[in-house]
């Protein structure tokens, strides 16, 4: 699929769920979140038929998200029906890593690549302020779980609230490096002031040469994190629902006032 400024549009990021075992500061509120109705979630037979069309109409990269999308009972079971599709060429999850201990190696059997693993510090102390009172060894087993499953290469997320040589990220850069982790910075974002940049190490944030669409969790297709725009797969179909957002794709985002991080995986 080519968008109206003739980008090749081939990777789809996928949301499973809208709850998280985390309250990161910047992402979640610590509470009163409007959570989505258990019927308005898409089942794991609707994911995967989003996919199957989405394959026929050239997405050959899916990543899988959150909320957390390791709190979605039986995720594996979801690798396991997209990974038995031909023609998707890299299947990644975006995790916080909490869960991962114990998840890496069936879902690394069920046949997920690879993983992005959230952390914005090496300090407990700060890991708890930043996400609410996470446990950060958790995080340092769930990595761990992961180089051992083979799900590599593993990238780290980090957030970076001013730039990549603040304190906290540059002890993520030393842990990352005496690790064998890749490190993406990702600078904090703001949906509804439309303030974005691009993520550094990444191909987050560059309109010019964005080739993404999302899929939320209940449902509807997005052409754009920064923009309103979006398409309902059980109201237009799944094909109706990958045009519209396709030919609606902004050349650059501006911002989005109906989201939330939390719901579209970032
Ligand atoms: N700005 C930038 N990135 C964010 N994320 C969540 N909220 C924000 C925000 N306000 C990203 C984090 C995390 C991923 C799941 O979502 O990078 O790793
Ligand atoms: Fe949860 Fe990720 Fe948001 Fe943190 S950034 S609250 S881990 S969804």
């Amino acid at each position: 699929m080519y968008d109206q400024f003739n980008r090749h549009i081939s990777y789809l990021r996928i949301s499973v769920t809208d709850r998280c075992n985390l309250r990161c500061t910047y992402c979640m509120p610590e509470n009163g979140i409007k959570l989505l109705r258990h019927q308005d979630i898409l089942t794991f037979e609707e994911i995967r038929d989003v996919v199957k069309t989405g394959i026929t109409l050239g997405i050959n990269k899916v990543r899988i998200t959150g909320g957390e999308p390791l709190v979605r009972k039986g995720i594996a079971e979801l690798i396991k029906m997209l990974s038995e599709l031909k023609g998707i060429q890299d299947l990644s999850m975006t995790t916080n890593g909490i869960l991962l201990k114990d998840l890496a190696i069936p879902l690394a059997n069920a046949g997920l690549n690879r993983v992005n693993i959230s952390l914005d510090t090496v300090d407990p102390v700060r890991y708890k302020e930043i996400t609410r009172n996470g446990g950060i060894n958790s995080v340092f087993q769930g990595i761990k779980a992961a180089k051992d499953a083979g799900l590599e290469p593993i990238k780290i997320n980090c957030v970076v609230f001013k730039s990549k040589n603040e304190p906290d990220a540059l002890k993520v850069a030393q842990f990352a490096s005496d690790n064998n982790l890749l490190v993406r910075y990702i600078h904090q974002m703001n949906l509804k002031t439309g303030e974005f940049s691009v993520v550094e190490g990444g191909k987050g944030g560059n309109c010019a040469i964005c080739n993404r669409l999302r899929l939320t969790a209940d449902g509807y297709i997005k052409p754009c994190l920064f923009a309103d725009l979006k398409y309902n797969i059980r109201e237009l179909g799944i094909k109706q629902a990958f045009h519209l957002a396709v030919s609606n794709k902004p050349e650059c985002g501006s911002y989005n006032l109906s989201d939330e991080f939390y719901n579209l995986g970032g």
